[in-house]
């Protein structure tokens, strides 16, 4: 074995037992040049959540539920090992996004975070997604799999992890949202409100995805095309759009993949290039991306349109104010909600959240919160290099706050 190879081993092993990396690539540059020794830059290459974790010395335990419609759920529970936690979260991800994407950027991520604050951490993969993709009769390359709207998601994975989380835990819990993990606990709050109520502590939102219409976002631009764009997910991948297809498959991706990579999601998220963690994007772009169905999406189409939480209905609205249609209200919701928002987030935009906020009742307002850094986008929440300074702390203290059963 030559010299060069054996200190080579001896530095990635260093990089896994520690959790991080220190010689993930500093800045951008270095994935120019590739005469340089690579710098490491995918701490986590392949790992699984419960590696990550484990790499971490967190204690990992992963739980199945199978439900009502036969969906088969892995649920995984994590905290600092050799505690016993008093407090608990349940993390719920955004659309097409793997639960990975709260433990990729390692030192800096909410599991890490929350892990050290002493919490009990759930990660919730929905169904079609990360380890979710089992049910106790369809298999995940039929359209009988991938035949699911928001509304199942609510009443089945979200409403069936909190009831069992909720009895394990011997408490109430409280939910830590990004983008469609804010509609689904919104939705459950709003559909479920005693239920709500009587198991969370609150919501906190990232990003919250309520009201989407009339945005910046190339999602908004092209939402019109959906009906015609679904056909080839319908017809070639029997109903599952996954965005694993688009991101790049080499672990240690090329600058100008990474750079390809980051202006597609810019057009539907923001463009802030300086937000960019050299030490963690290829992690974030590798690990991160998931799968969703097409049913789920022809629901969000009709939220946008309608401005509304509206129910699954099979027609995509052409005409949005006339339809008469079946929503989410949020005036019904009983539970504390704090939201955080980027000001140069495309999709999500920080006024259509200050008004969905603003149509909560005021008895349960319990912040809104516009973050400081002014190029902050949508995917700032997950990627972001500023997230350990801009968003985390203010966002565990939003957290400690309901898990004390405080407001603000
Ligand atoms: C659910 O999936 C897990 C992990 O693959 C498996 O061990 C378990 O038997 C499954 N449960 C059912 C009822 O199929």
């Amino acid at each position: 074995m030559n010299l060069k190879f054996f200190l080579g081993c001896v530095f990635l092993a260093g990089c896994f037992s520690e959790g991080q990396c220190t010689t993930a690539c500093q800045t951008m540059d270095d994935f120019k040049n590739p005469s340089k020794p690579p710098c490491w830059n995918n701490p986590y290459g392949d790992m699984s959540a419960a590696e990550i974790l484990e790499s971490w010395g967190n204690y990992v335990e992963k739980r199945h539920i199978i439900v009502g419609s036969g969906y088969n759920l892995t649920l995984i529970k994590t905290h600092t090992s050799g505690i016993s936690p008093s407090k608990t979260v349940i993390f719920m991800p955004g659309i097409m996004m793997d639960t990975k994407g709260f433990l990729v950027t390692g030192d800096k991520s909410y599991g890490y975070a929350f892990s050290k604050a002493g919490y009990a951490i759930w990660l919730l993969s929905y169904r079609g997604v990360g380890e979710s993709r089992k049910h106790i009769k369809y298999s995940d390359t039929s359209c009988d799999f991938w035949s699911f709207s928001l509304d199942d998601l609510v009443n089945e994975d979200v409403k069936d992890t909190i009831n069992y989380v909720v009895k394990e835990s011997n408490r109430k819990v409280t939910l830590l949202g990004y983008s469609m993990g804010t509609t689904l606990s919104t939705m459950y709050a709003a559909g479920y409100p005693d239920d709500a109520a009587k198991n969370l502590n609150g919501i906190v939102m990232m990003g919250p995805a309520i009201y989407l219409n009339n945005t910046p976002s190339i999602a908004w631009t092209l939402h019109d095309f959906w009906p015609i764009v679904k056909t080839v997910p319908q017809l070639i991948s029997h109903c599952e759009v996954s965005l694993k297809t688009l991101s790049p498959s080499n672990p240690n991706p090329t600058y100008q993949s990474i750079m390809t990579q980051v202006t597609m999601q810019s057009l539907f998220f923001g463009f802030n290039n300086d937000g960019i963690d050299p030490t963690t994007i290829t992690a974030s772009l590798t690990q991160n991306p998931s799968s969703t169905s097409v049913k789920l999406l022809d629901q969000f189409i009709n939220i946008m349109k309608s401005k509304k939480l509206v129910k699954y209905s099979e027609e995509i609205s052409i005409f949005p104010f006339i339809q008469l249609e079946q929503t989410y209200e949020l005036k019904n919701i009983k539970v504390s909600i704090a939201m955080f928002s980027g000001p140069n987030d495309y999709l999500c935009t920080a006024t259509n959240s200050k008004e969905a906020y603003d149509d909560i009742n005021p008895t349960f307002q319990c912040g809104y919160y516009l973050i400081s850094d002014t190029s902050f986008t949508h995917a700032d929440f997950v990627r972001g290099k500023d997230i350990p300074t801009v968003l985390l702390p203010n966002v565990l203290e939003k957290v400690d706050l309901f898990s004390e059963g405080k407001c603000s």
